[in-house]
């Protein structure tokens, strides 16, 4: 009778079990009707940040990249590409008349996490430029600046600015893993380069750009086609080109033209050579049309249509940013293990799925990285030997059966897929917003969007579904018209080009 009665308290928890994982699979669907709803929303969003300063969680920063490189760039530029866990330096060296990248080298170095929290100001700046400025003492023969000029940088800062110039912006709060209360209301570039100066490391900011906008200028570098940059990484973002009489908000020098501006003009513009493409960035009026590149800052997006569960609710609540990023905390790479690990804690304690008691390490936040869960929902053996490893692993819980092991991949793929099919919808605002969601039968149209990010590389699942829900979304028409370029670390190298394109010295290597 004992044995039985086990029997049948286990086999009531594996019920228990099966039932909240069906009510978050239900919580987190998202059906075309539901997405579409999410991108209606967006682009209400997306109207009102660009009416007014505050009008919206959507702050649709305006950048002050107004030149794109014309290929004519040449010499020696350097970036600086901070945003996630690891930051990057690069040099490289562009060769001018349209011959592209013709050298280049960098290094990533990790934050420590003491750092990015609790930390002052400074003591993160002086990190940095340590790292910046060994790797610029490291500088070979390949890479002799010209003897005219101060080495220059661009600095990729992904992180929301309300940016005044090229080279200067005020951070408006911390996001993703960083959390230091003096930086914020301060102008980061003179927080770098105050950092440099006291280094003695002669350098000159001479672009400061996000790294949805860096990744925008340095697609459309490689490819005229490109019209937006969508980030897929530790956070979530997108830049994309808008006509300037639709920033209500931009009270600049901008002649205003009351003519519509849809997909199909702005891409005939794109299609001159890269010289002419110039036009289109420099805010000169090519058909009546200005242009400027808005910084979405969408990982703020929130709407009452976004599919969340409780384990969602749970996570905000008890991150760095409540309220905040919510878009992001439900799509984006730094969350994406963390809110599968929040579902496996809690089915550990109300359905004893690991056993009678909670292995303790189930219960550390953030120990569950969205590498692990890639490849645990990747995982093709038979007897999903990949999760079983994880899991020993991550969780020191041995011996799960395969049943279990299951559910886990399972569970994986509730979150990716909802995250993936969720940027999809993201991407369709953008689309839709510049009309480049229908096409007239006939027309010969590309309208290419830069990607980078690690989750968009390397989780394949992810992307496979992104590009699937994009393709549902827009139809298979329309969607042959819009092309997904992986831009890798476009963020970075477009960050070096428009240093190079606002060179103060510009001519200097003629
Ligand atoms: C966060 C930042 C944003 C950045 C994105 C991707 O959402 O706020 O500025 O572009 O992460 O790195």
């Amino acid at each position: 009778a004992v044995v039985v009665h086990r029997r049948m308290k286990k086999a009531g928890k594996w019920v228990k079990a099966m039932e909240m994982v069906k009510d978050f699979e239900e919580k987190c669907a998202t059906p075309l009707s539901r997405l579409r709803q999410v991108s209606d929303a967006m682009i209400v969003e997306m109207q009102a940040g660009l009416a007014s300063e505050g009008g919206s969680k959507l702050k649709m920063l305006i950048s002050y990249v107004d030149s794109l490189p014309t290929g004519k760039e040449k010499g020696l530029f350097y970036a600086l590409d901070l945003g996630g866990t690891n930051f990057r330096v690069l040099r490289l060296v562009l060769g001018g008349k349209g011959r592209g990248i013709i050298n280049q080298q960098f290094v990533e170095v990790s934050i420590p996490t003491s750092l990015m929290t609790g930390s002052s100001s400074d003591e993160l700046f002086d990190f940095i430029v340590a790292k910046l400025a060994k790797f610029v003492a490291q500088e070979g023969p390949d890479f002799k600046p010209s003897p005219c000029r101060q080495r220059e940088l661009g600095f990729t800062f992904s992180f929301p600015v309300v940016q005044t110039s090229i080279a200067s912006g005020t951070l408006l709060k911390w996001t993703k893993g960083f959390s230091i209360n003096e930086t914020v209301g301060r102008d980061v570039v003179e927080e770098l380069t105050k950092a440099m100066e006291r280094h003695g490391l002669d350098m000159r900011v001479s672009a400061m750009v996000n790294d949805a906008v860096g990744t925008l200028a340095g697609g459309r570098y490689a490819n005229n086609d490109v019209v937006a940059a969508v980030i897929l990484g530790t956070g979530s973002n997108a830049a994309y080109v808008e006509r300037a009489d639709a920033i209500l908000k931009w009270h600049g020098p901008l002649p205003r033209s009351g003519e519509m501006v849809s997909c199909s003009s702005l891409i005939p513009i794109s299609e001159h050579s890269i010289a002419s493409t110039s036009f289109l960035w420099k805010n000169r009026v090519a058909n009546g049309i200005s242009l400027k590149v808005i910084n979405m800052e969408w990982g703020n997006f929130k709407s009452a249509h976004l599919p969340l569960s409780e384990y969602d609710l749970e996570l905000d609540a008890e991150s760095l940013n409540p309220g905040d990023q919510i878009f992001e905390k439900v799509m984006s790479g730094m969350y994406l293990g963390e809110i599968v690990r929040r579902v496996l804690s809690w089915m550990a304690k109300e359905a004893a799925f690991f056993g009678d008691t909670v292995p303790p390490k189930l219960k550390v936040p953030f120990i569950l990285g969205t590498p692990a869960i890639s490849a645990m929902h990747q995982d093709t053996s038979p007897d999903l030997k990949v999760v079983a490893s994880h899991i020993k692993d991550i969780f020191e819980i041995t011996n799960t059966s395969l049943k279990i092991r299951r559910v886990i991949v399972q569970i994986c793929s509730i979150v990716a897929t909802r995250g993936a099919r969720l940027s999809a919808a993201g991407i369709l605002s953008i689309l839709r917003n510049m009309g480049c969601d229908t096409i007239t039968e006939g027309e010969e149209r590309r309208t290419a969007i830069a990607m980078d990010g690690g989750l968009y590389e390397h989780y394949t699942e992810y992307r496979k579904c992104l590009v699937n829900c994009l393709n549902e979304l827009l139809g298979k028409e329309v969607f042959e018209s819009v092309v997904l370029e992986l831009s890798n670390d476009g963020s970075g190298i477009g960050a070096a080009i428009l240093a190079a394109s606002h060179s103060k010295y510009i001519g200097c290597y003629d």
